[in-house]
């Protein structure tokens, strides 16, 4: 049986960690510097602006770097709704060649905002890194599931969300005063995406593209089979080959799907459900209000700002860590046996943080806070972080995968917007009883998974779509 050698390893690095680095790092890249860039905004790029008072207490201000965090969601979700076009017009690996494009430009744009004093420049760079977000969050997915042997695809996938991790805890790292975080630092912090985007366009052409596209969307027998010798090495290729002429015989008859049947076509429904509804939980599980916030939720807790930033880069470290462990778990334990076991680990947690917060004038309380939020993050990692991503492209054979990534990421990314904004009206308004809520809601996805998502693990992509036709 195919296992990992040392050129799907390439394969895998050269799509994942360059693109996935984009994802991460700028999910994480405005939260250490906020201070010294606001206070930049106040002075040098905005007009209009009242020097009297400090840069955080200035409307503008808050309002421009409101917009320049948001936009890059908004970015995610463009990147979502043309990821389908794009992956069947270009192929899945010139996709995220061009995508790179995209980074050039708004790596330069944010990079020399500071020196053209444009924050037109800034938001318009995050835009961009947004759009080439959100279509990473598609193309690797689908790639990956293309060229992973059936056992290793969990793992493989699994990698995408590891880099993820990884870029977020780098991001922070780099933002740190002593790094980049300071008014001379901050444009390179930015620029630093282009160099991932350089790495990806040495190294990824060496790489075929995805067998499947090759022999399913574009007929070309012999290079899909040259392909897969190139992943495979050493392994005999012709079971995986004959399982394709399978499917591509069956795509002859049910064609491409497009969005709009995707939507009416009974079968492709339920899976479409299942996509989409464990995007939603995980934004709705309310992760980001700990990447982005977890700082202050520890200085509210009556912790040191000192300490507060220690235990945040602790918490992004442990996000690693349980990715890792992740990562080797999900061809063991499964796919759905993780989602429950880390969404009914988050729901724990949240119920505890809003217990905590009721008695923070206690002493060890905050300490108890610390321990939650990152019990939080660690069983976020373990299934709830990564499954989604790669789940999606495992419910849909080659003709609707494309389409329904597509809908799944825009939805992710829209969820993540919606959760970026409300979080501190919503807390301003309710206090800790925020917490409530996202139990509430964690409750309602434990309930959901449990009863919806099939376990895919070890099965090929034509014995889970034949899963839903027998339920239908
Ligand atoms: C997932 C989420 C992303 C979040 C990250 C944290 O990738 O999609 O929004 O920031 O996990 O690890």
């Amino acid at each position: 049986m195919a296992g990992m050698n040392v050129r799907l390893a390439f394969a895998v690095v050269s799509s994942a960690c360059w693109s996935a680095f984009q994802h991460g790092y700028n999910t994480g890249v405005l939260n250490a510097p906020q201070a010294v860039m606001s206070e930049w905004l106040h002075k040098y790029a905005l007009s209009g602006t009242n020097l009297t008072i400090d840069a955080n207490s200035d409307p503008k201000v808050t309002s421009v770097w409101s917009v320049a965090v948001s936009i890059y969601c908004v970015g995610g979700m463009i990147g979502g709704v043309i990821t389908g076009i794009i992956a069947d017009r270009f192929g899945r690996k010139c996709g995220l060649l061009l995508n790179n494009v995209l980074v050039l430009v708004a790596a330069a744009l944010e990079g020399f905002s500071k020196t053209a004093s444009s924050a037109e420049m800034l938001i318009l760079g995050r835009l961009l890194i947004g759009i080439n977000s959100g279509l990473n969050a598609g193309l690797v997915p689908i790639y990956l599931a293309e060229i992973s042997p059936v056992s290793l695809r969990g793992s493989i996938g699994t990698v995408y969300q590891l880099v993820i991790t990884i870029t977020i805890l780098l991001s922070q790292v780099l933002g740190l005063e002593s790094v980049l975080g300071t008014p001379y630092g901050w444009p390179y912090l930015l620029a630093v995406a282009a160099i991932p985007a350089v790495i990806q366009f040495v190294t990824l052409p060496f790489c075929p593209e995805s067998p499947k596209f090759l022999l399913l969307n574009r007929g070309r027998e012999l290079h899909a089979q040259r392909a897969l010798n190139w992943l495979r090495g050493d392994v005999a290729v012709h079971g995986e080959m004959e399982e394709m002429h399978q499917e591509a015989e069956k795509n002859k008859v049910s064609k491409k799907v497009t969005l709009r049947e995707l939507f009416s076509n009974r079968q492709l429904r339920q899976p479409l459900i299942i996509a989409m509804m464990v995007m939603i939980a995980q934004q709705l599980s309310g992760i980001n209000v700990v990447i982005f916030f977890s700082t202050d939720i520890f200085l509210k807790a009556g912790i040191s700002e000192r300490h507060s930033q220690y235990a945040t880069l602790g918490m992004g470290a442990m996000n690693v860590v349980m990715t890792v462990i992740s990562l080797m778990l999900v061809e063991y334990a499964g796919r759905k046996t993780l989602l429950l076991t880390g969404f009914i680990g988050m729901f724990i947690t949240t119920v505890g943080l809003f217990v905590a917060n009721l008695y923070t004038q206690v002493s060890w309380v905050p300490y108890v806070c610390i321990a939650l939020v990152m019990l939080f993050v660690m069983t976020f990692a373990i299934g709830p972080g990564s499954i989604p991503w790669f789940l999606v492209t495992e419910l849909f054979n080659q003709s609707a995968r494309p389409a329904a990534t597509s809908v799944a990421v825009t939805v992710n990314w829209t969820a993540n917007f919606i959760v970026g904004l409300s979080f501190l009206p919503l807390s301003l308004a309710l206090g800790s009883y925020t917490f409530v809520i996202f139990a509430v809601l964690q409750l309602l996805f434990i309930i959901f998974i449990a009863c919806k998502v099939p376990e895919t693990k070890n099965k090929t992509v034509e014995e889970i779509t034949a899963m839903f036709r027998q339920q239908m």
